[in-house]
């Protein structure tokens, strides 16, 4: 007698013991879901920072420091966070040469223009800019540039 309850005792623990640990299975996957979910919603937000990546890092890094006395830092620079963004809009369409200072470092040298990227990919890579290194800037729409393109 007493094996047999033993028996249906461990029969009870077991079966409580999978249904708990299949509760979990489902709830796991339930959270990898939305992980994922969320994942791909951030990946769609990075075209701005894949074309900086693309068009300006080379020069001004990843992380918008530049490289003293050759190409002026984005973080924190005046430029992007005076307001005025036909400045920033300007500076893209038309390049940049001549002495600027930018935060106490003086420079003297020449960026290319960057013309030959599309109204939507400048306003992203400013909107990108202008909210990355420590930035504060105003944002652009396609319709900004497009204003000022000659
Ligand atoms: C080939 C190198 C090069 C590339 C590529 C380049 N820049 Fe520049 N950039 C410069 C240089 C050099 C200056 C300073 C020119 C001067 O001395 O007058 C400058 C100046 C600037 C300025 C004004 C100064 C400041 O630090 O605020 C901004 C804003 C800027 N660049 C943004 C960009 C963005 C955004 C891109 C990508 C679309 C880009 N640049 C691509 C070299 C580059």
């Amino acid at each position: 007698m007493k094996v047999i309850i033993n028996y249906l005792f461990t029969i009870v623990i077991v079966s409580f013991l999978f249904s708990c640990s299949g509760g979990n299975q489902e709830n796991k996957a339930y959270q990898e879901n939305e992980e994922n979910a969320v994942a791909s919603t951030a990946e769609k937000d990075k075209t701005g920072e894949n074309l900086y990546m693309k068009y300006c890092m080379a020069c001004h890094q990843t992380d918008g420091s530049g490289v003293p006395g050759m190409y002026p830092p984005l973080k924190k620079s005046p430029i992007v966070n005076s307001g005025k963004k036909e400045e920033f809009i300007n500076i893209l369409l038309n390049g940049l040469r001549g002495p600027i200072e930018i935060n106490g470092q003086k420079y003297n040298q020449q960026m290319p223009s960057q013309n030959f990227l599309t109204d939507e990919e400048l306003s992203q890579i400013i909107n990108y800019v202008s909210k990355s290194f420590d930035n504060n800037g105003t944002e652009v729409t396609p319709d900004d540039i497009g204003k000022l393109r000659k």
